[in-house]
């Protein structure tokens, strides 16, 4: 009901998403290949891998029950290498870093997860179904990392944050872009460039790259390195923790959030492998033209298979009841973790590429493959 009252009290939304890769970004992508490492020797290895960095210290801690045999230093040092950090100037490097390893092996394996409650949502206002905001948050992003990795920008370095608004209008549920009313970069840099030349390359080569001309227009307001210079970043700046970005990691605040974080988690742990489940099944509705903006819930308790509840919220979206639509749903899947990990194939070392840029809207994913539905 809330979100009926909203629509009819204004005419458009505001909305905003956010991406910042660093360092808790760079806690994620390590906790994950911590994972992937497992995965490659023992694709059961159960894993719940946290990191913590600052200043020139890497620290690994959680508990694994595996067979695998993994050399931590190598897989933290290799990580940090390739996200971009290899000199003390940008404020990390991954040749002296210290990685500190508190890691314990479990003995018994911890059963049937844990409870907890996650989200899947999608939208039909861009290709990937997932929301324009966030799509440009991450794009930017990559884009930049793209630029800098070629050598097109090479003043750029690896900590950038991103934050898109765009102006929406409503349609029966359904959102539509508008125009993208602002734009925030904030991305570190080498000491010799001058701040009017780094706006000028952001806008120009940037922003233009990734945002469509359609949505850009005269009134599109810039914040380019709105702080200033930004020359030390990563773990220099700030202390870095896994699994602290959780709304960049999903849908840029839109449908809603369980709270249970992705990043060093393996599939037995619902928080990872039910919210996508979630996705597949929200994203397969939308793909189907059920709906054109679902949110799923799901939740579960320990030791039982079975969720507790599955719900299904439309938005007012689509021409069928969510009672029919949750009729489908438990037609077309099974979400019992179990069979969650066998069909979307969640026992392969896929993680370490899911913890930048989203977990999401990406295709080569297999959340992001819509199920044939029977109905
Ligand atoms: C770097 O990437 C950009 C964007 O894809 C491309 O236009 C440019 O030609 C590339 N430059 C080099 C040197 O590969």
């Amino acid at each position: 009901m809330y979100l009926c009252l909203l629509c009819i009290l204004c005419s458009f939304h505001l909305l905003l998403s956010s991406f910042c890769p660093f360092p808790d970004k760079i806690c994620d992508q390590i906790s994950d290949a911590v994972l992937d490492a497992h995965l490659k020797q023992d694709p059961d290895a159960k894993v719940a891998c946290e990191t913590v960095c600052k200043t020139g210290m890497v620290l690994l801690c959680g508990e694994i029950t595996s067979r695998a045999n993994v050399d931590y230093q190598k897989v933290v040092r290799d990580t940090i290498k390739h996200i971009g950090y290899d000199n003390s100037d940008k404020g990390f490097d991954y040749k002296t870093c210290n990685v500190l390893v508190a890691l314990e092996q479990q003995k018994e394996d911890m059963g049937a997860g844990d409870q907890g409650l996650m989200f899947g949502y999608a939208t039909d206002e861009t290709e990937e179904c997932m929301p324009l905001t966030i799509v440009l948050a991450h794009k930017l992003n990559s884009k930049m990392a793209e630029l800098r990795r070629n050598g097109t920008i090479p003043w750029l370095r690896p900590d950038s944050k991103t934050q898109v608004t765009v102006h929406y209008e409503q349609e029966n549920g359904a959102v539509i872009p508008i125009r993208v009313h602002t734009v925030v970069i904030s991305v570190q840099h080498d000491d010799f460039i001058g701040l009017e030349e780094q706006k000028k390359v952001l806008k120009e080569t940037v922003i233009k790259a990734v945002v469509p001309a359609k949505y850009l227009d005269d009134k599109t307001i810039y914040h380019l390195q709105p702080s200033g210079r930004f020359v030390i970043g990563g773990p220099q700046g700030d202390a870095g923790v896994t699994g602290r970005k959780i709304i960049v990691d999903t849908y840029g605040g839109w449908g809603a959030h369980g709270g249970g974080a992705f990043s060093g988690k393996d599939f037995s742990k619902v928080d990872r492998s039910a919210a996508y489940a979630a996705r597949w099944v929200a994203k397969s509705l939308v793909m189907a033209k059920l709906c054109r903006r679902v949110l799923v819930q799901v939740s579960y308790a320990i030791g039982v298979a079975h969720p507790l509840s599955i719900s299904v919220f439309t938005y007012g979206s689509s021409q069928k009841s969510e009672r029919e639509l949750l009729h489908i749903v438990n037609k077309n899947f099974d979400l019992r973790p179990g069979v969650i990990v066998r069909e979307l194939n969640l026992k392969r070392p896929i993680y370490q590429n899911t913890a930048c840029y989203g977990h999401f809207g990406r295709s080569e994913f297999t959340w992001e493959v819509p199920k044939e539905l029977t109905y």
